[in-house]
Protein backbone atom coordinates (compact mmCIF):
# COMPACT_ATOMS: atom_id res chain seq x y z
CA UNK A 1 0.00 0.00 0.00
CA UNK A 2 2.69 2.37 1.18
CA UNK A 3 6.35 2.26 -0.34
CA UNK A 4 8.55 4.32 -1.48
CA UNK A 5 7.18 4.06 -5.67
CA UNK A 6 3.49 5.19 -4.17
CA UNK A 7 3.09 7.56 -1.38
CA UNK A 8 6.08 8.85 0.12
CA UNK A 9 6.96 12.60 -0.84
CA UNK A 10 9.59 13.04 -3.88
CA UNK A 11 11.32 15.84 -2.35
CA UNK A 12 13.92 18.32 -4.14
CA UNK A 13 16.77 16.85 -6.09
CA UNK A 14 19.45 19.53 -4.57
CA UNK A 15 22.33 17.30 -6.15
CA UNK A 16 21.24 19.09 -9.39
CA UNK A 17 23.05 22.58 -8.60
CA UNK A 18 20.81 24.75 -10.92
CA UNK A 19 17.80 23.34 -8.50
CA UNK A 20 20.17 24.19 -5.07
CA UNK A 21 20.61 27.84 -6.51
CA UNK A 22 17.01 28.81 -7.05
CA UNK A 23 16.38 27.24 -3.85
CA UNK A 24 18.99 29.24 -1.89
CA UNK A 25 17.77 32.66 -3.80
CA UNK A 26 14.43 31.82 -2.87
CA UNK A 27 15.42 30.95 0.59
CA UNK A 28 17.25 34.30 1.34
CA UNK A 29 14.39 36.27 0.12
CA UNK A 30 12.16 34.68 3.01
CA UNK A 31 14.96 36.14 5.83
CA UNK A 32 13.72 39.30 6.84
CA UNK A 33 10.16 38.27 7.60
CA UNK A 34 8.87 38.24 10.95
CA UNK A 35 6.73 35.59 12.48
CA UNK A 36 4.14 35.76 15.49
CA UNK A 37 2.36 32.42 17.18
CA UNK A 38 0.09 32.43 19.88
CA UNK A 39 -2.23 29.62 21.36
CA UNK A 40 -5.36 28.92 18.49
CA UNK A 41 -8.91 27.62 20.89
CA UNK A 42 -10.94 27.03 18.72
CA UNK A 43 -9.61 29.29 15.78
CA UNK A 44 -9.80 32.26 18.03
CA UNK A 45 -6.33 33.60 19.66
CA UNK A 46 -5.75 32.54 23.50
CA UNK A 47 -4.22 34.72 26.21
CA UNK A 48 -0.59 34.47 27.87
CA UNK A 49 3.02 36.28 27.89
CA UNK A 50 4.56 37.39 24.98
CA UNK A 51 8.21 36.33 24.56
CA UNK A 52 10.40 37.51 22.04
CA UNK A 53 12.11 35.13 19.41
CA UNK A 54 15.74 34.84 18.59
CA UNK A 55 17.98 32.92 15.71
CA UNK A 56 19.89 30.53 17.14
CA UNK A 57 22.78 31.26 14.75
CA UNK A 58 22.88 34.52 16.03
CA UNK A 59 21.01 35.87 19.10
CA UNK A 60 21.16 39.43 17.75
CA UNK A 61 18.73 38.92 15.30
CA UNK A 62 14.82 38.88 16.70
CA UNK A 63 12.33 36.24 14.45
CA UNK A 64 9.25 36.65 15.69
CA UNK A 65 7.20 37.11 18.63
CA UNK A 66 5.18 34.23 20.75
CA UNK A 67 2.31 34.02 23.09
CA UNK A 68 2.49 31.13 25.29
CA UNK A 69 -0.89 30.42 26.78
CA UNK A 70 -1.20 30.85 30.64
CA UNK A 71 -3.44 28.46 32.83
CA UNK A 72 -7.08 29.40 31.48
CA UNK A 73 -6.14 29.23 28.38
CA UNK A 74 -4.45 25.98 28.64
CA UNK A 75 -7.86 24.89 30.27
CA UNK A 76 -9.96 26.62 27.54
CA UNK A 77 -8.22 24.10 25.33
CA UNK A 78 -8.70 21.11 27.11
CA UNK A 79 -12.30 21.65 27.35
CA UNK A 80 -12.98 22.59 23.73
CA UNK A 81 -11.45 19.31 22.13
CA UNK A 82 -13.65 17.98 24.55
CA UNK A 83 -16.83 19.04 23.34
CA UNK A 84 -15.56 18.78 20.15
CA UNK A 85 -15.47 14.97 20.14
CA UNK A 86 -19.08 13.54 19.84
CA UNK A 87 -19.47 15.04 16.68
CA UNK A 88 -16.10 14.54 15.31
CA UNK A 89 -15.92 11.00 16.13
CA UNK A 90 -19.23 10.78 13.47
CA UNK A 91 -17.18 12.38 10.32
CA UNK A 92 -16.87 9.46 7.93
CA UNK A 93 -13.63 8.44 7.89
CA UNK A 94 -13.21 9.04 4.11
CA UNK A 95 -13.93 12.78 5.05
CA UNK A 96 -10.31 13.00 7.76
CA UNK A 97 -8.93 11.01 5.38
CA UNK A 98 -9.31 13.87 2.37
CA UNK A 99 -8.28 16.65 4.92
CA UNK A 100 -5.05 14.48 5.75
CA UNK A 101 -4.78 14.24 2.03
CA UNK A 102 -5.32 17.76 1.02
CA UNK A 103 -2.76 19.25 4.47
CA UNK A 104 0.04 17.20 2.97
CA UNK A 105 -0.41 19.05 -0.84
CA UNK A 106 -0.31 22.24 1.41
CA UNK A 107 2.95 21.13 3.30
CA UNK A 108 4.66 20.71 -0.54
CA UNK A 109 3.16 23.97 -1.72
CA UNK A 110 4.44 26.39 1.19
CA UNK A 111 7.94 23.91 1.93
CA UNK A 112 9.76 27.28 1.49
CA UNK A 113 7.99 29.11 4.08
CA UNK A 114 8.51 26.04 6.60
CA UNK A 115 11.83 25.59 5.55
CA UNK A 116 12.86 29.18 6.31
CA UNK A 117 11.14 29.09 9.77
CA UNK A 118 12.76 25.96 10.80
CA UNK A 119 15.80 26.71 9.90
CA UNK A 120 15.86 30.02 11.74
CA UNK A 121 14.00 29.42 14.43
CA UNK A 122 15.21 25.65 15.15
CA UNK A 123 18.57 26.44 13.92
CA UNK A 124 18.21 23.32 11.52
CA UNK A 125 19.87 23.21 8.17
CA UNK A 126 18.05 23.61 4.98
CA UNK A 127 18.53 20.17 4.50
CA UNK A 128 17.49 18.57 7.17
CA UNK A 129 14.13 21.29 6.99
CA UNK A 130 13.45 19.91 3.45
CA UNK A 131 13.73 16.20 4.70
CA UNK A 132 11.29 17.20 8.03
CA UNK A 133 8.91 18.72 5.43
CA UNK A 134 8.88 15.70 3.36
CA UNK A 135 8.49 13.02 6.40
CA UNK A 136 5.40 15.51 7.61
CA UNK A 137 4.19 15.22 4.29
CA UNK A 138 4.72 11.38 4.47
CA UNK A 139 2.97 11.05 7.58
CA UNK A 140 0.19 13.07 6.38
CA UNK A 141 -0.69 10.77 3.85
CA UNK A 142 0.56 7.20 5.04
CA UNK A 143 -1.41 7.49 8.34
CA UNK A 144 -4.34 8.55 6.05
CA UNK A 145 -4.19 5.25 4.06
CA UNK A 146 -3.33 3.68 7.09
CA UNK A 147 -6.99 4.86 8.59
CA UNK A 148 -8.64 3.93 5.40
CA UNK A 149 -7.57 0.01 5.81
CA UNK A 150 -8.51 -0.02 9.58
CA UNK A 151 -11.26 2.29 10.03
CA UNK A 152 -12.78 2.18 6.63
CA UNK A 153 -15.69 -0.25 8.13
CA UNK A 154 -16.23 -2.48 10.46
CA UNK A 155 -14.49 -5.75 9.97
CA UNK A 156 -16.88 -9.11 10.11
CA UNK A 157 -15.59 -11.75 12.27
CA UNK A 158 -15.81 -14.78 11.39
CA UNK A 159 -17.00 -17.73 14.01
CA UNK A 160 -19.60 -20.51 15.10
CA UNK A 161 -21.88 -17.83 17.63
CA UNK A 162 -24.34 -18.02 14.74
CA UNK A 163 -24.51 -14.36 14.84
CA UNK A 164 -23.18 -11.10 12.95
CA UNK A 165 -20.00 -10.26 14.99
CA UNK A 166 -18.68 -6.94 13.68
CA UNK A 167 -15.09 -5.14 15.16
CA UNK A 168 -14.57 -1.23 14.42
CA UNK A 169 -12.38 1.25 15.76
CA UNK A 170 -12.97 4.89 16.56
CA UNK A 171 -11.24 7.62 18.19
CA UNK A 172 -10.34 7.43 21.97
CA UNK A 173 -11.26 11.53 22.45
CA UNK A 174 -9.49 14.39 23.18
CA UNK A 175 -5.45 13.63 22.92
CA UNK A 176 -2.97 15.93 23.58
CA UNK A 177 0.48 15.72 21.25
CA UNK A 178 3.65 16.65 22.65
CA UNK A 179 6.29 17.58 20.63
CA UNK A 180 10.27 18.39 20.63
CA UNK A 181 12.31 21.06 19.23
CA UNK A 182 14.41 19.17 17.38
CA UNK A 183 12.09 18.06 14.64
CA UNK A 184 9.21 21.10 14.84
CA UNK A 185 7.65 19.63 11.70
CA UNK A 186 7.60 16.21 11.00
CA UNK A 187 7.50 14.77 14.93
CA UNK A 188 5.15 17.69 15.56
CA UNK A 189 2.94 17.38 12.59
CA UNK A 190 3.42 13.31 12.66
CA UNK A 191 1.87 13.42 16.43
CA UNK A 192 -1.03 15.39 15.07
CA UNK A 193 -1.93 13.35 11.81
CA UNK A 194 -1.90 10.12 13.45
CA UNK A 195 -4.36 11.22 15.88
CA UNK A 196 -6.40 12.89 13.90
CA UNK A 197 -6.31 9.95 11.70
CA UNK A 198 -7.51 7.44 14.22
CA UNK A 199 -10.63 10.00 14.60
CA UNK A 200 -9.91 11.80 17.65
CA UNK A 201 -9.53 15.62 18.74
CA UNK A 202 -6.33 17.14 19.65
CA UNK A 203 -4.36 19.45 21.47
CA UNK A 204 -1.37 20.30 19.58
CA UNK A 205 1.76 21.64 22.00
CA UNK A 206 4.26 22.55 20.27
CA UNK A 207 7.90 22.41 22.29
CA UNK A 208 8.20 25.86 23.58
CA UNK A 209 11.41 27.32 21.37
CA UNK A 210 9.94 25.97 17.68
CA UNK A 211 6.01 27.59 18.28
CA UNK A 212 6.55 29.79 15.29
CA UNK A 213 7.10 26.86 13.26
CA UNK A 214 3.98 25.13 14.60
CA UNK A 215 2.04 27.98 14.36
CA UNK A 216 2.45 27.68 10.55
CA UNK A 217 1.69 24.09 10.23
CA UNK A 218 -1.22 24.55 12.36
CA UNK A 219 -2.66 27.37 10.15
CA UNK A 220 -1.89 24.89 6.87
CA UNK A 221 -3.65 22.55 8.80
CA UNK A 222 -6.54 24.37 9.60
CA UNK A 223 -6.54 25.51 6.19
CA UNK A 224 -6.40 21.60 4.61
CA UNK A 225 -10.34 22.22 6.28
CA UNK A 226 -9.45 20.57 9.53
CA UNK A 227 -11.86 22.25 11.99
CA UNK A 228 -10.50 24.30 14.32
CA UNK A 229 -12.66 23.23 17.15
CA UNK A 230 -11.08 19.94 16.54
CA UNK A 231 -7.37 21.02 16.21
CA UNK A 232 -6.28 23.04 19.31
CA UNK A 233 -3.10 24.72 19.20
CA UNK A 234 -1.31 25.30 22.65
CA UNK A 235 2.07 26.80 22.28
CA UNK A 236 3.10 26.62 26.42
CA UNK A 237 5.56 26.11 29.26
CA UNK A 238 5.86 22.49 29.78
CA UNK A 239 5.75 22.69 33.44
CA UNK A 240 1.75 24.44 33.24
CA UNK A 241 0.59 21.68 30.21
CA UNK A 242 1.45 19.30 32.96
CA UNK A 243 -0.07 20.68 35.84
CA UNK A 244 -3.53 22.10 33.86
CA UNK A 245 -3.97 20.13 30.70
CA UNK A 246 -3.00 16.76 31.85
CA UNK A 247 -5.39 16.89 34.85
CA UNK A 248 -8.58 18.01 33.09
CA UNK A 249 -11.02 15.02 33.15
CA UNK A 250 -11.65 12.94 30.92
CA UNK A 251 -8.65 12.93 28.13
CA UNK A 252 -8.23 10.65 25.68
CA UNK A 253 -4.77 9.95 25.55
CA UNK A 254 -1.59 11.30 25.40
CA UNK A 255 1.19 11.09 22.90
CA UNK A 256 4.97 12.55 23.32
CA UNK A 257 7.94 12.60 22.28
CA UNK A 258 10.88 14.19 24.39
CA UNK A 259 13.25 13.16 27.00
CA UNK A 260 12.32 10.07 29.31
CA UNK A 261 12.31 12.30 32.24
CA UNK A 262 9.62 14.59 31.09
CA UNK A 263 7.88 11.05 29.98
CA UNK A 264 8.48 9.57 33.32
CA UNK A 265 6.92 12.98 34.53
CA UNK A 266 3.82 12.52 32.45
CA UNK A 267 3.06 8.85 33.16
CA UNK A 268 2.83 9.76 37.09
CA UNK A 269 0.10 13.59 36.58
CA UNK A 270 -2.07 10.69 34.42
CA UNK A 271 -2.26 8.15 37.12
CA UNK A 272 -2.51 10.29 40.06
CA UNK A 273 -5.41 12.78 38.05
CA UNK A 274 -7.16 11.05 35.50
CA UNK A 275 -9.99 8.94 36.21
CA UNK A 276 -9.87 6.37 34.01
CA UNK A 277 -6.25 4.64 32.67
CA UNK A 278 -5.28 7.02 29.86
CA UNK A 279 -2.59 5.47 27.36
CA UNK A 280 0.89 7.31 27.00
CA UNK A 281 2.44 6.89 23.80
CA UNK A 282 6.60 8.11 24.47
CA UNK A 283 8.93 8.13 22.43
CA UNK A 284 11.89 9.51 23.95
CA UNK A 285 15.84 9.55 24.46
CA UNK A 286 18.91 7.44 23.31
CA UNK A 287 21.83 6.36 24.34
CA UNK A 288 23.12 4.86 20.59
CA UNK A 289 25.95 2.66 19.69
CA UNK A 290 27.31 1.53 16.86
CA UNK A 291 29.68 -1.77 16.72
CA UNK A 292 32.27 -1.81 14.35
CA UNK A 293 34.53 -4.52 13.54
CA UNK A 294 37.64 -5.02 11.69
CA UNK A 295 35.69 -6.67 8.87
CA UNK A 296 33.93 -3.35 8.25
CA UNK A 297 34.85 -1.39 5.12
CA UNK A 298 36.59 1.40 7.30
CA UNK A 299 35.81 4.60 4.31
CA UNK A 300 31.88 3.82 5.13
CA UNK A 301 32.51 3.52 8.44
CA UNK A 302 33.87 6.86 8.89
CA UNK A 303 31.20 8.42 6.63
CA UNK A 304 28.30 6.48 8.28
CA UNK A 305 29.92 7.61 11.73
CA UNK A 306 30.20 11.13 11.33
CA UNK A 307 26.47 11.78 9.41
CA UNK A 308 25.24 9.71 12.40
CA UNK A 309 27.16 11.72 15.13
CA UNK A 310 27.13 15.37 13.55
CA UNK A 311 24.31 15.66 11.33
CA UNK A 312 21.59 17.99 12.78
CA UNK A 313 24.35 19.05 15.24
CA UNK A 314 23.62 15.95 16.85
CA UNK A 315 20.65 17.01 17.83
CA UNK A 316 18.05 13.87 16.23
CA UNK A 317 17.03 11.05 19.29
CA UNK A 318 18.60 8.64 16.77
CA UNK A 319 22.07 10.08 16.36
CA UNK A 320 25.43 8.03 17.14
CA UNK A 321 26.57 8.64 20.89
CA UNK A 322 29.13 6.11 21.27
CA UNK A 323 31.22 4.03 18.61
CA UNK A 324 32.34 0.49 19.23
CA UNK A 325 35.48 -0.22 17.65
CA UNK A 326 37.77 -3.10 17.47
CA UNK A 327 40.68 -2.62 18.66
CA UNK A 328 42.93 -3.83 15.08
CA UNK A 329 40.69 -1.00 13.39
CA UNK A 330 40.70 1.82 15.89
CA UNK A 331 43.79 3.79 15.48
CA UNK A 332 43.03 4.13 11.47
CA UNK A 333 39.49 4.75 12.37
CA UNK A 334 40.46 7.96 14.64
CA UNK A 335 42.75 9.09 12.24
CA UNK A 336 40.12 9.33 9.53
CA UNK A 337 37.70 10.51 11.63
CA UNK A 338 39.72 13.46 12.87
CA UNK A 339 40.60 14.05 9.64
CA UNK A 340 36.99 14.70 8.37
CA UNK A 341 36.40 16.39 11.08
CA UNK A 342 39.05 18.83 10.22
CA UNK A 343 37.05 19.49 6.85
CA UNK A 344 33.40 20.05 8.60
CA UNK A 345 32.15 23.33 7.97
CA UNK A 346 30.32 24.63 10.97
CA UNK A 347 28.42 27.65 10.69
CA UNK A 348 25.06 29.44 8.84
CA UNK A 349 22.39 26.31 8.46
CA UNK A 350 20.96 29.14 6.22
CA UNK A 351 23.39 28.72 3.90
CA UNK A 352 23.12 24.80 1.69
CA UNK A 353 26.76 24.63 2.02
CA UNK A 354 27.07 24.45 5.87
CA UNK A 355 27.26 21.17 7.18
CA UNK A 356 26.47 21.75 10.81
CA UNK A 357 24.72 24.51 12.35
CA UNK A 358 23.53 25.72 16.13
CA UNK A 359 22.61 23.47 18.90
CA UNK A 360 19.30 25.03 19.89
CA UNK A 361 20.34 27.24 22.43
CA UNK A 362 22.96 28.64 25.04
CA UNK A 363 21.74 26.13 28.06
CA UNK A 364 22.09 23.80 25.25
CA UNK A 365 25.54 24.88 24.67
CA UNK A 366 26.83 25.28 28.21
CA UNK A 367 25.33 21.56 29.08
CA UNK A 368 27.67 20.26 26.48
CA UNK A 369 30.55 22.34 27.23
CA UNK A 370 29.93 20.94 31.13
CA UNK A 371 30.13 17.41 29.50
CA UNK A 372 33.20 17.62 27.51
CA UNK A 373 35.01 19.16 30.54
CA UNK A 374 34.15 16.40 32.80
CA UNK A 375 35.16 14.09 30.04
CA UNK A 376 39.06 15.95 29.77
CA UNK A 377 39.23 14.67 33.65
CA UNK A 378 38.10 11.05 33.28
CA UNK A 379 38.44 10.72 29.64
CA UNK A 380 40.82 11.74 26.47
CA UNK A 381 39.31 14.27 24.28
CA UNK A 382 41.06 13.30 21.02
CA UNK A 383 39.54 16.32 19.02
CA UNK A 384 36.95 19.54 18.26
CA UNK A 385 36.61 21.17 15.33
CA UNK A 386 37.77 24.37 15.67
CA UNK A 387 35.01 27.00 15.41
CA UNK A 388 35.30 30.57 13.49
CA UNK A 389 35.27 33.74 15.54
CA UNK A 390 32.40 34.89 13.52
CA UNK A 391 30.09 32.71 15.21
CA UNK A 392 30.33 34.04 18.80
CA UNK A 393 27.04 35.37 18.67
CA UNK A 394 25.28 32.14 18.02
CA UNK A 395 24.81 28.89 20.23
CA UNK A 396 27.48 26.87 18.38
CA UNK A 397 29.06 24.01 19.79
CA UNK A 398 32.19 22.08 17.78
CA UNK A 399 31.95 18.31 16.53
CA UNK A 400 33.77 16.96 19.11
CA UNK A 401 35.77 13.37 19.56
CA UNK A 402 36.51 11.39 22.53
CA UNK A 403 37.78 8.30 23.63
CA UNK A 404 36.41 6.56 26.82
CA UNK A 405 36.16 2.86 28.32
CA UNK A 406 32.76 2.22 28.19
CA UNK A 407 29.30 3.37 27.24
CA UNK A 408 28.70 3.24 31.25
CA UNK A 409 30.87 6.76 31.54
CA UNK A 410 27.93 8.53 29.85
CA UNK A 411 24.87 9.37 33.12
CA UNK A 412 22.72 10.45 30.47
CA UNK A 413 22.16 11.42 27.05
CA UNK A 414 24.22 13.70 25.27
CA UNK A 415 21.83 15.77 23.35
CA UNK A 416 24.36 17.44 20.72
CA UNK A 417 27.60 17.29 18.47
CA UNK A 418 29.73 14.88 20.57
CA UNK A 419 31.10 11.59 19.41
CA UNK A 420 32.47 9.35 22.15
CA UNK A 421 34.75 6.06 21.13
CA UNK A 422 34.92 3.09 23.05
CA UNK A 423 37.91 0.40 21.84
CA UNK A 424 37.12 -3.52 22.26
CA UNK A 425 38.74 -6.64 22.17
CA UNK A 426 37.38 -8.94 19.30
CA UNK A 427 36.85 -11.72 21.99
CA UNK A 428 34.58 -9.86 24.20
CA UNK A 429 31.81 -8.70 21.32
CA UNK A 430 29.00 -10.34 23.92
CA UNK A 431 30.28 -7.97 26.66
CA UNK A 432 30.13 -5.09 24.63
CA UNK A 433 26.37 -6.09 23.49
CA UNK A 434 25.90 -6.22 27.28
CA UNK A 435 26.97 -2.60 27.87
CA UNK A 436 24.74 -0.97 25.47
CA UNK A 437 22.01 -2.93 27.22
CA UNK A 438 22.92 -1.90 30.04
CA UNK A 439 22.08 1.31 29.55
CA UNK A 440 18.13 0.47 29.84
CA UNK A 441 18.26 2.80 26.33
CA UNK A 442 17.04 1.09 23.09
CA UNK A 443 16.68 3.37 20.34
CA UNK A 444 18.62 3.02 17.17
CA UNK A 445 22.21 0.54 16.79
CA UNK A 446 23.99 0.79 14.06
CA UNK A 447 26.47 -2.81 12.76
CA UNK A 448 29.62 -2.09 10.38
CA UNK A 449 30.30 -5.67 9.60
CA UNK A 450 30.57 -8.10 6.80
CA UNK A 451 30.80 -10.66 8.86
CA UNK A 452 27.11 -12.21 8.76
CA UNK A 453 27.26 -14.78 12.00
CA UNK A 454 28.53 -11.29 13.95
CA UNK A 455 25.74 -9.13 12.85
CA UNK A 456 23.29 -12.25 13.62
CA UNK A 457 25.10 -12.35 16.86
CA UNK A 458 24.28 -8.80 17.25
CA UNK A 459 20.61 -8.19 16.03
CA UNK A 460 19.53 -11.49 18.14
CA UNK A 461 21.07 -10.14 21.36
CA UNK A 462 20.73 -6.13 21.37
CA UNK A 463 17.58 -4.69 22.83
CA UNK A 464 17.07 -1.69 20.99
CA UNK A 465 14.56 -0.48 18.32
CA UNK A 466 15.88 0.42 15.22
CA UNK A 467 18.92 -1.44 13.77
CA UNK A 468 21.03 0.10 10.47
CA UNK A 469 23.79 -2.32 9.32
CA UNK A 470 26.50 -1.15 6.95
CA UNK A 471 24.65 2.01 6.47
CA UNK A 472 23.74 5.53 8.93
CA UNK A 473 21.74 5.26 11.44
CA UNK A 474 19.23 8.64 11.23
CA UNK A 475 16.48 9.14 9.17
CA UNK A 476 13.79 6.77 9.06
CA UNK A 477 11.34 6.37 6.09
CA UNK A 478 7.75 6.58 7.15
CA UNK A 479 5.61 3.66 6.35
CA UNK A 480 9.31 2.05 5.31
CA UNK A 481 11.37 1.63 8.97
CA UNK A 482 8.55 2.20 11.35
CA UNK A 483 10.75 3.90 14.65
CA UNK A 484 10.66 3.76 18.08
CA UNK A 485 13.03 2.26 20.98
CA UNK A 486 12.47 -0.32 23.40
CA UNK A 487 13.22 0.19 27.44
CA UNK A 488 14.40 4.07 28.57
CA UNK A 489 13.37 5.19 24.79
CA UNK A 490 10.08 4.36 24.59
CA UNK A 491 6.49 2.75 24.86
CA UNK A 492 5.90 1.88 21.26
CA UNK A 493 4.24 1.61 18.93
CA UNK A 494 6.53 2.87 16.60
CA UNK A 495 5.94 6.10 14.58
CA UNK A 496 5.62 5.48 10.90
CA UNK A 497 4.25 1.92 11.79
CA UNK A 498 1.41 -0.20 10.80
CA UNK A 499 0.46 -0.41 15.10
CA UNK A 500 0.43 3.29 15.60
CA UNK A 501 -2.90 4.33 15.02
CA UNK A 502 -4.20 0.86 16.57
CA UNK A 503 -2.53 2.26 19.96
CA UNK A 504 -4.71 6.05 19.71
CA UNK A 505 -8.42 3.96 18.97
CA UNK A 506 -11.04 2.37 20.72
CA UNK A 507 -11.98 -0.97 19.40
CA UNK A 508 -15.71 -2.03 19.83
CA UNK A 509 -17.87 -5.21 18.96
CA UNK A 510 -21.12 -4.95 17.59
CA UNK A 511 -22.93 -8.65 18.16
CA UNK A 512 -26.27 -9.13 16.06
CA UNK A 513 -28.78 -11.74 16.86
CA UNK A 514 -30.56 -11.77 13.63
P1 LIG B 1 11.66 17.69 26.71
O1 LIG B 1 11.28 16.43 27.38
O2 LIG B 1 12.35 18.73 27.50
O3 LIG B 1 10.36 18.42 26.12
C1 LIG B 1 9.50 17.75 25.21
C2 LIG B 1 8.13 18.42 25.28
O4 LIG B 1 7.56 18.19 26.55
C3 LIG B 1 8.15 19.93 25.09
O5 LIG B 1 7.05 20.32 24.32
C4 LIG B 1 8.04 20.43 26.51
O6 LIG B 1 7.51 21.73 26.60
C5 LIG B 1 7.09 19.41 27.10
N1 LIG B 1 7.10 19.29 28.56
C6 LIG B 1 8.12 19.55 29.41
N2 LIG B 1 7.73 19.30 30.67
C7 LIG B 1 6.46 18.86 30.62
C8 LIG B 1 5.53 18.41 31.59
N3 LIG B 1 5.82 18.38 32.89
N4 LIG B 1 4.30 18.04 31.19
C9 LIG B 1 3.97 18.05 29.88
N5 LIG B 1 4.82 18.46 28.91
C10 LIG B 1 6.05 18.86 29.28
O7 LIG B 1 12.50 17.29 25.42
P2 LIG B 1 13.20 18.25 24.36
O8 LIG B 1 14.43 18.84 24.97
O9 LIG B 1 12.21 19.17 23.76
O10 LIG B 1 13.61 17.22 23.21
C11 LIG B 1 14.79 16.49 23.21
C12 LIG B 1 14.53 15.09 23.72
O11 LIG B 1 13.57 14.44 22.89
C13 LIG B 1 15.76 14.19 23.67
O12 LIG B 1 15.79 13.40 24.83
C14 LIG B 1 15.51 13.31 22.45
O13 LIG B 1 16.19 12.09 22.47
C15 LIG B 1 14.03 13.14 22.51
N6 LIG B 1 13.48 12.76 21.20
C16 LIG B 1 13.04 11.48 21.02
C17 LIG B 1 12.55 11.08 19.77
C18 LIG B 1 12.08 9.68 19.52
O14 LIG B 1 11.45 9.46 18.48
N7 LIG B 1 12.36 8.72 20.38
C19 LIG B 1 12.51 12.00 18.73
C20 LIG B 1 12.96 13.30 18.96
C21 LIG B 1 13.43 13.68 20.22
N1 LIG C 1 12.91 9.51 12.89
C1 LIG C 1 14.07 10.32 13.17
C2 LIG C 1 15.33 9.67 12.69
O1 LIG C 1 15.24 8.52 12.27
C3 LIG C 1 14.13 10.66 14.61
O2 LIG C 1 16.38 10.25 12.73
Amino acid sequence: LFGPERLNSAGINLSDSRIAEQLQVEFDALAERVWEAHPLIDGRPGHGSKQPVFNPCDRRLQIGEVTYAGPETIGKAGASALQAFPEWRQVPVAERIAYLNRAAGLLEAHRLELVSLCVREGGRSIRDALDEVREAVDFCRYYAAEADQLFGKPARMPGPTGEENYLSQTGRGAVVCISPWNFPIAIFLGQIAGALAAGNTVIAKPAAQTSLTAMRCIRLMHQAGIPAEVLQFLPAEGGLIGSHLLTVPGLGGVVFTGSTATARSINRTLAQHQPAIVPLIAETGGQNAMIADSSAHIEQLVMDALLSAFNSAGQRCSALRVLYMQEEIADRVIGLLTGAMQELNVGDPGLLATDIGPVINAQAANQLASHVEKMRRQANVLYQTPLSPELKHGSFFPPTLIEIDHIGRLEQEVFGPVLHLVRYRANKLAEVIEQINGTGYGLTLGIQSRIQSHIRFIVERARVGNIYINRNMIGAVVGVQPFGGMGLSGTGPKAGGPDYLRRLASEQTVTINS
